[in-house]
């Protein structure tokens, strides 16, 4: 007799593998009776080892079909959980991650992740050129300025031949200066720059994955 046939129900319970358990039952049905009872429930145990087995083997079944052997997954945690081994090859570490629709592959000769995303990194130098206009300054824009004419001393000269002969002579006059003359006005060039670019190498290290959706 099996246990699931047992009722839950004590006073349903009046046998056992034929053996009478009623009330007022003789007594030498008694040492039958557990007898009875411990080979059920030992069978029952071996009935459950079974299932048990068939659970864990549907189980494993169902975890291998979702997450087949060798599948890599990615997880935020330092530790690969328990039945997954880290990945460390150095084409894992420091890189970055890349979808594609096709094959993937990974690029190993850029640079680490934290080499291309460094704060402040700088870009290349580029040599600026340009051409500075000349310009004609007007008078306004010169210097305010003035001139001084030399000094011309008394002079004289002896004069003979012709209708002039005679003394000659040159009035002297001091050291003169002229009015001023220019504003110190200011004054633009014209500039003409070439453009110009800098470059960034954000040759990065990857590593390529797909994105999947599980079938309906
Ligand atoms: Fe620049």
């Amino acid at each position: 007799m099996a246990v699931s046939d047992w009722s839950t129900d004590a006073d349903l319970n009046v046998s056992i593998d034929g053996i009478n358990i009623a009330e007022g039952c003789p007594p030498s049905n008694v040492n039958n009776a557990l007898r009875a009872i411990m080979a059920n429930v030992k069978d029952l145990m071996g009935t459950l080892a079974g299932d048990i087995a068939d659970a864990i083997s549907a189980t494993s079944a169902n975890f291998n079909r979702f997450f087949p052997q060798g599948c890599r997954m990615l997880f935020q945690q330092s530790a690969a959980p328990s039945g997954w081994t880290k990945v460390t090859d150095t084409a894992y570490d420091n890189v970055a991650l890349r979808l594609v629709t096709g094959s993937v592959a990974n690029r190993t000769s850029g640079k680490k992740f934290t080499t291309c995303m460094a704060t402040g990194r700088a870009s290349t130098n580029t040599a600026a050129g340009g051409t500075v206009g000349n310009t004609t300054l007007s008078v306004a824009q010169l210097a305010r300025h003035s001139h001084t004419v030399a000094n011309v001393p008394n002079t004289w000269r002896h004069m003979v031949d012709g209708d002039d002969a005679g003394f000659q002579g040159i009035q002297s006059f001091a050291t003169k200066t002229s009015s001023t003359t220019g504003s110190s006005s200011a004054h633009n060039h014209s500039f003409s720059g070439a453009s110009h670019g800098h470059r960034l190498d954000l040759d990065i290290n990857f590593i390529d994955c797909i994105v999947a959706v599980r079938n309906a």
